[in-house]
């Protein structure tokens, strides 16, 4: 299937709220409100993302958070994707892997996702993210800094490779 990715505007957050609600989500990603979809999509150092199909139909969102303005890069806060296991997130998080290496610069990205959550991490694994060892205090960084995600939460990287030479 084809994906496209846009810039989400305020008429898809009850697509994208809809979604996180979704019974097959919520035990993988916490609900935001309309304010926290508002603030992403205008904040200068957030980028909130719808994915679609060839047709223009809503399959999915991702918002990221530019963090490396502190040291932390790019940070996935968040991707919902309705059909699963279609290679659509993925896909989706390739594309933006790419725009951050290429459009922002960034060395790497990174993520948290809960250690129960294997369909993610597979998704993830595909794009190369792979788990990252952390220090107690680069853990507690990440933490204050970027994002409170809860303690069953591991953190994914990935490194913008070197250029070929
Ligand atoms: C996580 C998510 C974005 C991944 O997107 P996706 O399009 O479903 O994932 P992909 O198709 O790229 O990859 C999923 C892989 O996991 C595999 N998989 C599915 N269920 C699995 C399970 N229970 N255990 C292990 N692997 C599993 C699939 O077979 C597929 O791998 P393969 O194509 O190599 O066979 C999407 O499933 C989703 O929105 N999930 C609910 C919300 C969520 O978890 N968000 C992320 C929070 S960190």
């Amino acid at each position: 299937m084809e994906i496209t990715l846009r810039p989400t505007s305020p008429e898809d957050l009850a697509f994208a709220i809809a979604l996180e609600r979704a019974v097959e989500n919520r035990p993988f990603i916490g609900p935001r409100s309309r304010e926290e979809h508002l603030d992403a999509i205008a904040r200068a150092d957030r980028e909130h993302w719808i994915v679609e199909d060839g047709a223009g139909a809503r399959l999915g969102y991702v918002i990221l958070y530019d963090v490396r303005a502190i040291g932390q890069g790019i940070y996935v806060k968040r991707i919902a994707i309705g059909p699963k296991s279609a290679g659509i997130g993925r896909r989706a998080l390739g594309y933006l892997v790419a725009h951050a290496f290429r459009d922002l610069g960034a060395e790497f990205v990174t993520l948290g996702v809960y250690a129960h959550n294997l369909r993610a991490q597979k998704s993830y694994r595909a794009v190369g993210f792979e788990m990252l060892e952390q220090t107690m205090e680069e853990r507690a960084a990440i933490l204050r800094e970027v994002d409170p995600f809860s303690e069953e939460c591991l953190v994914m990287k990935v490194t913008r490779p070197a250029p070929a030479v």
